[in-house]
C-alpha cells in the first residue's frame, strides 16, 4: 500500500466523520491521478503509457463523485461565485 489516511478517523466528531471520509476520498483520488499520469509520463511502452491514461481520467470521476457528495453534506461548501 503506498498511501495511509491523512488524520485519525477514530479521533473525529461523529457528526463530521463521513465529511471527513469524502474529503480524504477526495485527497486519494487526484493523489491517484497525479501517480498514474506521472507514470505515463515515465514509460516508453505506449500500450502501457495509453492504458495509464485511461486510468488517470476514471480516477477524475471518481474526484467528481465523491466532491458532489461533499458539497451535499457539508453546507459551508456550497458554490460561493456569488450564483
Ligand atoms: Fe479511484
Amino acid at each position: 500500500m503506498l498511501s495511509q489516511i491523512p488524520i485519525n478517523l477514530e479521533k473525529v466528531n461523529k457528526d463530521n466523520l463521513d465529511k471527513e471520509i469524502m474529503r480524504v476520498a477526495v485527497i486519494a483520488e487526484l493523489d491517484a491521478v497525479n501517480l498514474y499520469e506521472q507514470m505515463a509520463s515515465l514509460t516508453g511502452n505506449e500500450n502501457l503509457k495509453k492504458v495509464l491514461l485511461e486510468v488517470a481520467r476514471e480516477e477524475k470521476t471518481h474526484v467528481g463523485e465523491f466532491h458532489a457528495m461533499l458539497l451535499k453534506a457539508d453546507k459551508e461548501q456550497e458554490r460561493d461565485d456569488g450564483r
